[in-house]
C-alpha cells in the first residue's frame, strides 16, 4: 500500500493523483491502480504514468465509472494499490517530435516529453494538446515543450503537420489518432499510439483488450498499449 500524496480535482471530474514512493516506470507504461478496500469492483484499473521523480508518481484520470469514482475519494494520506510498470512503452525517438493529446490523453505525453528533452539526438520536442471545454496542465506541458499547441473545442489533429516530424506520438480519441494516421504520406514520421482499450487483468492473463492490427489480434497490457500507427485496424 501507498501513500497518496494529494488528489486534486483539476477541471470538472477530471483529477490529478500523486502517490508517495519510489516507482519504476518509461514514457508510455503504466499501472493498475485500486483505491478501494472492498471486494468489488474486483480489478484494478489501468492509467498511464503522467510523471515519475524518486520520491513520487503521479497520474492524471477522468471520472467515467465506477473505479474512477472511488479514486475520486481518496485523500491525502489515504492508502492506494498500484500494481507495474506494465505494458511496452514509447520508443526512443529522435530529431523532430511532435507529442500530441486529446482530452486526458495527454497523460503520457509529460513523463515523455521529460524523457526525450535528456536525449541529445531529440532537436524539438513540438506539443499539441486538444480539449472539449478547458485547457489543463499547460503550465507543465509549456515548460517541457520546445512549442506548445492547444485548441479548445475543434479537431487538434488539423494543427498538426504530421509528415514534418520524424516521430509523432499521440493518445486520445480514436478519431484523433486515426485523423493522425491517415496523414502520412512517407516513411519518415514515425507513428506511435497509446491505445487505453478496456483492461481486466493488466498482465495478459484475460485476453479482455484484444486489439486487431495488421500483424494479428495482440493484447494491449502486454503487447503495447503503444503501437506502430499504421500496424492498428481502427474500428
Ligand atoms: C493503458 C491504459 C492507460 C490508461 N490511462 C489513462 C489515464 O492516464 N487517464 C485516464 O483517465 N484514463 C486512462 N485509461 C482509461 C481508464 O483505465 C478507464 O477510464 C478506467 O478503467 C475506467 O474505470 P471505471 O471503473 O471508472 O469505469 P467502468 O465502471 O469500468 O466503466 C464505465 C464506462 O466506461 C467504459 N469504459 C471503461 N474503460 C474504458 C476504456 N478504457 N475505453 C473506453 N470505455 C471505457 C465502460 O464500458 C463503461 O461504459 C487508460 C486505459 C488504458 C488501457
Ligand atoms: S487486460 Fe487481461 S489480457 Fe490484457
Amino acid at each position: 500500500m501507498a501513500k497518496i500524496i494529494f488528489n486534486r480535482e483539476i477541471d470538472k471530474n477530471i483529477y490529478y493523483l500523486k502517490i508517495a514512493g519510489n516507482y519504476q516506470g518509461l514514457m508510455g507504461q503504466f499501472y493498475m491502480l485500486r483505491g478501494w478496500t472492498t471486494c468489488h469492483p474486483v480489478l484494478g484499473r489501468p492509467f498511464s504514468i503522467f510523471d515519475l521523480d524518486e520520491q513520487a508518481i503521479s497520474f492524471i484520470y477522468r471520472v467515467i465509472g465506477e473505479g474512477t469514482q472511488l479514486l475520486s475519494r481518496l485523500r491525502k494520506d489515504d492508502e492506494i494499490e498500484l500494481y507495474g510498470p506494465y505494458g511496452r512503452g514509447f520508443p526512443q525517438a529522435k530529431g523532430k517530435i511532435a507529442l500530441v493529446g486529446g482530452g486526458v490523453g495527454l497523460a503520457p505525453l509529460y513523463l515523455a516529453a521529460r524523457e526525450l528533452r535528456k536525449q541529445r539526438s531529440v532537436e524539438a520536442i513540438h506539443t499539441y494538446l486538444g480539449f472539449q471545454e478547458n485547457a489543463i496542465l499547460i503550465d507543465l506541458f509549456d515548460k517541457v515543450s520546445h512549442r506548445l499547441a492547444i485548441d479548445i473545442g475543434g479537431y487538434i489533429s488539423k494543427m498538426v503537420d504530421v509528415n514534418s516530424y520524424d516521430y509523432v506520438f499521440a493518445c486520445g480519441p480514436e478519431e484523433m489518432m486515426k485523423a493522425i494516421v491517415e496523414q502520412k504520406k512517407s516513411e519518415r514520421p514515425h507513428i506511435f499510439l497509446s491505445l487505453e482499450k478496456r483492461m481486466g487483468c493488466g498482465i495478459g492473463a484475460c485476453l479482455s483488450c484484444t486489439c486487431q492490427t495488421s500483424s494479428g489480434n495482440k493484447l494491449t497490457c502486454k503487447e503495447g498499449p503503444v503501437f506502430p500507427g499504421e500496424e492498428i485496424y481502427f474500428e
